[in-house]
């Protein structure tokens, strides 16, 4: 990869730390809005601000590190004609697959080729080199981009296709989010019940119990197979999810997503599952049309 040619829009949070990284290995022309961070960079490491869309010319790899979706159609928009044929884009910023497939629109016909390139980490991680990237897009597109992957993260997942990249990093942080109302609900419930918060916090951090079971063997095992035979069935399930319930009602802490979750077992029993075991709440979803799995292996 010829030197110069690595541009870099947003130099926020994430994107500083993101733009040193490729700064130490290429030379780089950044752009932000904050005329203190575009000093910053100038000075870290020495790159050029990107003063014109026409400086461009010569640019064969662009990342985004921006904030909204909005604001990378716009800078798209905005570069994309000044870039040569044959550029490639790593969309690092958290979007939807439709913002990425909008992007595509507005570089496909100049011949650019886009890359999501989705950050899996915090700050500090990309700070240490820890970072993680979820990848999707052309295979070529990501071969001409992997000098630069590589500079930002060393480990990276090709999850397929332009998007899918983007899709795993918003589902991951949707499970974050949901297991951290769990787990804050799990903490309230104990702390009334007299359970130490330490042992607590051993007991879910176990592989066997009950924070890592319903991924680690009920979705990777069970519901990959179609296997709901035998087990604990969806009938006992639901009726320790009836004991949680009682038992916040009696200790009055107040319950959101657990108490959602007991509908499910609610609807999986009415469905006439409870007898299967409780990884069955995924036949639920295919019932509905949107199975947990591609091959209808759940039915
Ligand atoms: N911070 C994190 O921990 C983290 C982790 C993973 C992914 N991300 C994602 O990375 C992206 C950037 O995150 P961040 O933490 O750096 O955000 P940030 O808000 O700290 O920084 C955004 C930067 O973009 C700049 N900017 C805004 N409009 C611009 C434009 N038109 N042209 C150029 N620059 C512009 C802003 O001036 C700012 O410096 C977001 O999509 C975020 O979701 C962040």
């Amino acid at each position: 990869m010829q030197a110069g040619n690595v541009a870099i829009y947003g130099l926020g949070n994430m994107g500083y730390p993101l733009a040193e990284r490729i700064g130490r290995q290429f030379s780089t022309q950044v752009f932000d809005l904050d005329s203190a961070q575009l000093k910053r960079a100038q000075e870290a490491f020495g790159a050029e601000r990107i003063a014109s869309p026409e400086m461009l010319a010569d640019t064969s790899i662009v990342v985004l590190c921006l904030p909204t979706p909005a604001v990378s159609l716009s800078v798209l928009r905005q570069i994309a004609p000044h870039l040569p044929t044959g550029a490639v884009v790593l969309e690092t910023s958290t979007v939807n697959p439709e913002h990425i497939v909008a992007e595509q629109a507005v570089l496909e016909n100049l011949g650019i080729h886009l890359v999501d390139a989705s950050i899996m980490a915090g700050v500090g991680q990309m700070v240490a080199g820890t970072a993680s990237l979820a990848l999707g897009g052309n295979l070529d597109a990501i071969a001409k981009a992997q000098p630069v992957l590589d500079a930002i993260a060393s480990k990276q997942t090709n999850f397929g296709p332009l998007g899918a990249g983007a899709a795993a990093k918003v589902i991951n942080n949707a499970v974050a989010h949901a297991v951290m109302v769990v787990v804050a609900e799990a903490g309230a419930l104990a702390t009334a019940a007299g359970v130490d918060s330490a042992k607590l916090i051993a007991l879910l951090s176990d592989a066997q119990m009950g924070l890592h079971r319903p991924l680690t063997y009920r979705y990777a095992d069970r519901i990959m197979k179609g296997d709901y035979d035998g087990g604990m069935p969806l009938d006992a399930a639901r009726k320790d999810s009836v004991l949680a319930l009682q038992l916040a009602q009696t200790l009055g802490v107040p319950l959101f997503a657990i108490q959602g979750s007991h509908s499910v077992y609610d609807m999986g029993v009415a469905a006439g599952y409870g007898r299967d075991d409780y990884a069955a709440v995924a036949k639920l979803w295919a019932d509905w049309g949107c199975p947990t799995v591609p091959d209808p292996a759940t039915r």
